[in-house]
């Protein structure tokens, strides 16, 4: 998922807190939990990762 993975620790965190909070998030859920900056624009694989952690994408 990373390509640098300088962002990948905060991304986590976020993701995680966000799952805690809401196991199923909405893509709006999703956008409005995922503040965290990614340099090499990675926003689109952040958000398929945490819908795959969730279990509502394949
Ligand atoms: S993967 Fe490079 S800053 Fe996010």
């Amino acid at each position: 998922m990373p390509q640098c993975g300088y962002c990948q620790s905060g991304m986590l965190m976020a993701a995680a807190a966000l799952l805690e909070k809401k196991p199923k998030p909405t893509d709006a859920d999703i956008d409005a939990a995922m503040t965290n900056i990614c340099r090499c624009g990675t926003y689109q694989r952040v958000r398929l990762a945490i819908k795959r952690a969730a279990g509502t994408k394949a």
